[in-house]
């Protein structure tokens, strides 16, 4: 028997997440499959049906992180500090959530040998993924951490949250630092950076959530100046670890997976 895994959101029928889990179970012998649930709306339905279907694993994504959280008998000290849950799981029969977001934004900077500690960061967006990003960033020692944002008082939120500084997006340009943490939509599916060279240039180590496509344009300038990149295909893969590892105890081959993946993207034009 097979036992059944998913990725519930909206929309799900382009995520690389069922790529990537499929190829972890055949790979390490498991007996599973791992699929797509777009679910839109019905939230509490969706979580009623991994219930009763027995479904052993979920990861979660836009736009139900945080609200997921109340249909859960427990969640994870991490993902209560971030706010938000994209990965369940069972434990002795209780729905779990937990976060594996911010161990793949922490372990895409350790894996490229870059040392956060004592570090001025600054994080672009205040969403989902940059309240992850800040949770990383801390964990990892950062000394400052600098949240610019669209809307203000979000980014005075995740200051307040997580012990940074709030900036308008409007000043962008003055922001400098070491390490560069973009967690905006821009630059997904399109050529254009929220940033120019003049500001690229004034930090160290450059990293991009967006992985479609894979080099975007920040990441491209950065490139051109020398400068260190992390792209979001490796947080994308290092969270799918973290969750791997949580429903199975395998600590997945990330290089493998990471070659099939840029495969995939290529296919797609991305
Ligand atoms: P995620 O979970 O991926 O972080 P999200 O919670 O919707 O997604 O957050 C998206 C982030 O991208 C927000 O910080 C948003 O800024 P606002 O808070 O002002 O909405 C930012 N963002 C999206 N499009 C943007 C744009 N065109 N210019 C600047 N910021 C943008």
């Amino acid at each position: 028997m097979y036992d059944v895994y998913g990725i519930l959101g909206y929309p799900v029928s382009h995520s690389l997440s069922p790529i990537m889990h499929n190829f972890w179970f055949k790979k390490y012998g498991i007996k599973a499959v791992y699929g797509a649930f777009p679910v839109k709306e019905e939230l509490s339905a969706g979580v009623m049906g991994i219930r009763v279907l027995n479904i052993k694993g979920v990861s979660v994504t836009i736009p139900h992180k945080v609200e997921v959280m109340k249909y859960l008998d427990e969640v994870s000290r991490e993902a209560e500090e971030i706010g938000a849950v994209n990965t369940l799981f069972w434990k002795e029969n209780k729905l779990c959530g937990d976060n594996t977001d911010w161990k793949g934004i922490l372990n895409s900077f350790l894996e490229r040998g870059v040392e956060i500690t004592g570090k001025r960061v600054v994080i672009l967006g205040a969403g989902g993924a940059a309240r992850a990003a800040c949770y990383a960033m801390k964990k990892g020692g950062a000394s400052e951490i600098l949240i610019y944002n669209r809307t203000f008082d979000k980014a005075q939120k995740l200051a307040e949250d997580f012990g940074g500084k709030a900036f308008p997006f409007s000043e962008i340009n003055n922001s400098e630092g070491d390490i560069f943490v973009q967690t905006t939509s821009i630059g997904m599916k399109e050529e254009r950076s929220p940033v120019g060279e003049e500001v690229i240039r004034k930090f160290k180590v450059v990293m991009d959530v967006v992985y479609v496509p894979l080099k975007t344009r920040l990441l491209k300038i950065a490139e051109r100046l020398g400068i260190k990149t992390i792209d979001g295909l490796s947080m994308l893969i290092y969270q799918g670890v973290e969750q791997f590892k949580i429903w199975t105890g395998i600590t997945p081959d990330s290089e493998e997976i990471r070659k099939i993946l840029e495969e995939v993207l290529k296919k797609e034009n991305c």
